[in-house]
């Protein structure tokens, strides 16, 4: 399947990124959290918060796993590569990016963000994107075909990384 699929941390910058590689060659945008959140009729907050992390994963790879797309831009929310299953499937539906920063960087980005995103609900958003990005990293790697270093680059040059790869 042609689609771009972007994976990350939270903060990675994602959604931005998918909406205008969108815009730039007409792929239709696709993002798992609305989605699942549309689906369930309730905010990815609620769904962990009453349901429980275990239930949203359960929902992330139903939704990976049934998606039937092509020439989708697909952005994924920062625990999809979590489980292994999720990983080869991403690898079968498109050509995986996983953009990759640094805690700093995260942080510094996160740092007025948090409010809807159940797993930064801490008064230590440093410490707690550390120890995701410990357990991460191997995953994100596992689950992609390229990795692009947003570390003190401007979205114009992630993006040329990112066309400069698609047209190789
Ligand atoms: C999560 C990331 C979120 C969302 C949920 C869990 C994670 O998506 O799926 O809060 O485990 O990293 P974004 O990466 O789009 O914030």
């Amino acid at each position: 399947m042609n689609n771009i699929i972007l994976i990350g941390m939270m903060g990675s910058g994602k959604s931005t990124l998918s909406h205008l590689i969108c815009d730039k060659i007409g792929y239709d945008f696709i993002d798992t959290d609305s989605i699942i959140e549309s689906n369930e009729a309730m905010s990815i907050t609620d769904i962990f918060s009453s349901k429980g992390e275990a239930y949203f994963r359960s929902l992330e790879f139903d939704l990976l796993n049934s998606l039937e797309v092509s020439s989708a831009v697909i952005s994924t929310g920062g625990g999809m590569i979590l489980s292994s299953a999720n990983r080869e499937i991403l690898k079968s539906k498109g050509t995986v990016f996983y953009l990759s920063g640094s805690v700093e960087t995260l942080c510094k980005r996160l740092s007025n963000q948090t409010s809807n995103r159940p797993l930064l609900q801490t008064n230590a958003l440093k410490k707690q994107l550390e120890d995701l990005l410990r357990k991460r990293s191997d995953l994100y790697l596992d689950a992609c075909h390229h990795v692009i270093s947003i570390d003190n680059k401007s979205i114009d040059t992630i993006l040329s990384e990112i066309y400069a790869i698609l047209s190789e």
